[in-house]
């Protein structure tokens, strides 16, 4: 392992204000995507909506690396080409997804463990010659009735550091993702504890691996409230003439702007909380917000904090990216060109929200 190399690639990932493309749904979540909008789900179309990502025009000028699944990296464009040439000729850096799932885990009830360590070692050697820099390995973590438990946080924590040393020692940056899913009711304080705990938990093991914390890259979840937290009333004293007046007002979190400053602290003050200063990168995943809000918040992250932390605050999202382009394109080869245009704009926008740039004006155009 040459470890300058590693710690070469893990900058490249995050300078220039560019993030990662996650493109590595496996083919039963992209079979899903693609059913929702009544697009078939074959290989071919599969195949084909990957060649349409990968040849947008000018995605390497906000794109610094694209993450591949397994049925992926071994295609090729309709004239040939394979993708992973494709990739690099655009100037973007090719990287793997290596984890095979998260299953249930066994004697802990609605809560997952990702596998795939089982001749990881020769997968990633395979992924090493075929032009791959980097490797990435999702874990869940869900928040629920008296969950996460220790024992799932723990054991998660583990096969993300054992798949960082695997990774490493084949001379691949890992992605190390922690994903604290937004699923459920919780607040965004429990969001907060939850992801604070299990941040402190990997970087833990990542330090018992003896990982080298300078080639390799966070991908955390942002600290948000659950999808179904109710919206929390706030009771303000309005006065009326000579008298004065409680009124509760429902805070729309979903709505407001100062939501978005507000969960950009949260997410903030946590990763301060955890994580080492050795680590060059924290590219956030989407995990199901939508496209604008996700811009929105990593925006006012870097507009509060990029010139006082020690991490580049970057992204590493599928849905938040490739959403509008898929949604477009209804698997018609007519809609390719507005579909790349869609994704281009994608990638800018998430590009301009790293520099704190991001507005909605942008949308507009
Ligand atoms: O592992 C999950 C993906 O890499 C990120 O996907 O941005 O849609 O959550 P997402």
């Amino acid at each position: 392992m040459n470890s300058e190399d590693i710690v070469d690639t893990a900058r490249m990932l995050v300078t220039n204000d560019k993030g990662l493309l996650a493109m590595d749904e496996s083919n039963p979540t992209c079979n899903k995507r693609f059913a929702k909008l009544g697009i078939p789900q074959t290989e071919e179309t599969r195949r084909a909506y990957r060649e349409l990502i990968i040849t947008t025009p000018g995605l390497g000028e906000f794109i610094s690396g694209a993450i591949l699944y397994d049925e992926t990296i071994h295609q090729q464009k309709k004239n040939g080409t394979p993708f992973i040439k494709a990739i690099t000729d655009a100037g973007i850096i090719p990287g793997i997804k290596v984890d095979i799932g998260a299953k249930d885990m066994a004697g802990h009830p609605g809560e997952k463990i990702t596998e795939g360590l089982d001749g990881l070692r020769n997968r990633l050697t395979d992924y090493s010659k075929m032009g791959a820099r980097f490797a990435k390995w999702r874990a869940v973590i869900a928040i629920g009735k008296g969950i996460p438990s220790r024992g799932c946080i723990e054991a998660n924590a583990q096969a993300l550091a054992r798949y960082a040393a695997l990774s490493q020692e084949a001379g691949l940056v890992p992605i190390v993702e922690p994903e604290v899913l937004m699923d459920g009711g919780h607040s965004i304080d429990r969001c907060f504890e939850v992801t604070e705990e299990v941040l402190r938990m990997v970087f833990n093991q990542l330090y018992t691996q003896g990982i080298i914390l300078e080639g390799m890259i966070l991908k955390p979840n942002m600290v948000l409230p659950g999808l179904t937290c109710p919206p929390t009333e706030k009771v303000s004293e309005v006065a009326v003439g000579e008298q004065q007046y409680q009124v509760r007002l429902i805070d729309r979190q979903q709505e407001d702007a100062s939501e978005v400053e507000r969960t950009a602290d949260a997410t903030v003050r946590c990763l301060l909380q955890a994580v080492p200063a050795a680590v060059p990168g924290i590219a956030f995943l989407s995990g199901g917000q939508p496209c604008e809000l996700a811009s929105a918040r990593l925006n006012a992250m870097n507009v509060r904090f990029k010139s006082r932390l020690p991490w580049e605050l970057a992204f590493s999202f599928a849905r938040a990216i490739q959403q509008p382009a898929l949604e477009i394109w209804q698997g018609k080869e007519a809609n390719v060109l507005a579909a790349q245009q869609a994704l281009y704009h994608r990638a800018k926008c998430n590009w301009a929200a790293r520099r704190g740039e991001y507005n909605t004006s942008m949308e507009r155009k």
